[in-house]
């Protein structure tokens, strides 16, 4: 592979930009197949709970294809806990970040919450304020996300449930992430 010619990014000139370039349209490419094996990766997280991190996160895609979402909201509940491992105290705006490119704003900001709105499930059993989410109470998508938290994870625990198989979501997760939203998207 042709190499740059700088070792410090200040002698860079414009054909190692076009060479760095080129090779981040390429490398961007396998972003669809890098999601899926962060996804499959959950696979080794299961601690106590009844079921993997895998599995819950195929339970979660799963009932929301089951219940008619869109493709950005299923790929989004697939990939809503791969920052677990990275970010186990913000996992939700690590994942957000992610998807931002590619998806609406409303399915980012769900995402990016759901950290918070999970907590209404057990917050008050450490002495905590379960409805700490209740400071978005007003906002557009605050509604969203509950509905998220409600049907799409916190009861995706389940190991008796048919959960469909990761490979069955490639071909959406490819089509979502294949390239970035253009600029001016809607936001919901
Ligand atoms: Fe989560
Ligand atoms: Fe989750």
């Amino acid at each position: 592979m042709a190499r740059v010619s700088y070792t410090r990014m200040a002698d860079m000139t414009a054909a190692d930009l076009a060479l760095v370039n080129a090779d981040g349209d390429e490398d961007a490419k396998e972003l669809p197949d890098r999601l899926m094996k962060a996804v499959a990766d959950l696979e080794r997280f299961q601690g106590p709970l009844q079921v993997t991190r895998l599995e819950h996160s195929l339970q979660s895609a799963t009932r929301a294809l089951r219940a008619g979402k869109d493709d950005e909201y299923v790929a989004a509940a697939l990939l809503h806990d791969i920052g677990d491992a990275l970010a186990p105290h913000s996992h939700g705006e690590m994942v957000a970040a992610v998807l931002r490119p590619f998806v609406s704003e409303r399915i980012c900001w769900i995402v990016e919450k759901h950290g918070l709105f999970q907590a209404y499930y057990y917050a008050h059993l450490m002495g905590e304020d379960r409805n700490a989410r209740d400071k978005y109470a007003g906002h557009p998508w605050y509604d969203d996300c509950v509905e998220f938290c409600e049907h799409f994870d916190q009861n995706c625990f389940d190991p008796a449930y048919d959960s469909l198989p990761l490979e069955s979501f490639r071909p959406l997760i490819e089509a979502v992430f294949r390239q970035p939203r253009p600029a001016g998207r809607p936001a919901g």
